[in-house]
C-alpha cells in the first residue's frame, strides 16, 4: 500500500493527475467512482481540468459503487442523482457511459447484470474508494465474505446513522443498499482510497496495519497489488 498524508485540497490535485495521465494513455478507461463527501474534492478539481481543456472524459466509461436499495434515480439522495449533479452533468462523460446500481431492481439477475457490464467494458482501471467508520468500503459492511460481487447488503445501523445527516429523518435513510462485492473491488487494475478526519483515524489504522479479516472490510486493501490511500494528518495520526 503507498500512503500519501497530505491535505485533503492537495490529495484532490495529485490524484487528479493520476486521471489525466490515465485518460492520456487510455481514452476509454473504466473508471470506478464513489459517493460521500471525502471525493467531492477530487471531482471539483476533475471539473476544472475538463473545463481548461486538460481531461476527457468522453470516451471512458463508468461505475459506481453502490446505491440505495428503494430509492429511485430522481431521488434527491440518490446516489446515482448525487454522480449527475457532482460530476457528471459537469464534465464531457457521455451520460451512457454511465452507471450506478440500480436501486429499484435488486433482483438477483440485476446483480448479476451489473458484474457482467464490468467484465464487458474491460473491467476497472482504477477504482476510487471512501472509508466508512466501521472500515466498509461501498457499502461492504464488516462481515462481508471477501469473494462478494455486487449484491444486497443490509445498512448496519451505524451506517445509516452516519448518513442520516442527508436525510430529513432517520426513518428516511433506506435499510439496504446495492453495492459492488468486495471481490468486484480487488478486480480493478489500481485502486485510490481517500480518507479525511479523526473520525477515520482508528479504522484507517485497522486497516493499514491489523489483520486481514473481514470484520474490517477495507483490510482487504492490503493484499491489492497497486492501492495509494490519500490521507489527512487526522485520518492518519494513529499510523
Ligand atoms: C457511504 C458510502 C461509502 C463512503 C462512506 C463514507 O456509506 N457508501 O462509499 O465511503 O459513505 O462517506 P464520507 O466520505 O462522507 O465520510
Amino acid at each position: 500500500m503507498k500512503l500519501i498524508v497530505t491535505t485533503k485540497e492537495d490529495a484532490a490535485k495529485q490524484a487528479a493527475e493520476l486521471y489525466r495521465a490515465l485518460l492520456r494513455q487510455k481514452q476509454n478507461a473504466v473508471l470506478g467512482f464513489a459517493t460521500g463527501s471525502t471525493p467531492l474534492a477530487l471531482y471539483t478539481e476533475l471539473i476544472r481540468a475538463y473545463q481548461k481543456g486538460e481531461i476527457s472524459f468522453q470516451h471512458a466509461v463508468s461505475f459506481n459503487l453502490d446505491e440505495y436499495a428503494g430509492l429511485d434515480e430522481n431521488h434527491p439522495q440518490s446516489y446515482r442523482a448525487f454522480m449527475n449533479k457532482n460530476l457528471f452533468s459537469r464534465i464531457d462523460i457521455p451520460m451512457e457511459h454511465t452507471h450506478v446500481p440500480n436501486g429499484k431492481d435488486t433482483s438477483a439477475e440485476q446483480m448479476d447484470a451489473y458484474e457482467a457490464m464490468i467484465r464487458a467494458a474491460g473491467g476497472i482501471d482504477l477504482q476510487l474508494l471512501g472509508i466508512g467508520q466501521n472500515g466498509h468500503i461501498g457499502f461492504n459492511e464488516p462481515g462481508t465474505p471477501f469473494d462478494s460481487t455486487t449484491h444486497v447488503v443490509r445498512l448496519s445501523q451505524s451506517t445509516r446513522n452516519a448518513n442520516a445527516r442527508f436525510f430529513s429523518s432517520i426513518d428516511e435513510v433506506p435499510k439496504e443498499a446495492v453495492s459492488m462485492g468486495i471481490k468486484t473491488v480487488m478486480n480493478a487494475r489500481a485502486i485510490l482510497l481517500f480518507a479525511q478526519g479523526a473520525s477515520k483515524a482508528k479504522v484507517v489504522a485497522a486497516a493499514v496495519n491489523g489483520p486481514v479479516a473481514e470484520k474490517v472490510p477495507a483490510s482487504i486493501l492490503q493484499l491489492h497489488p497497486d492501492v495509494t490511500l490519500y490521507l489527512d494528518p487526522e485520518a492518519a495520526k494513529y499510523l
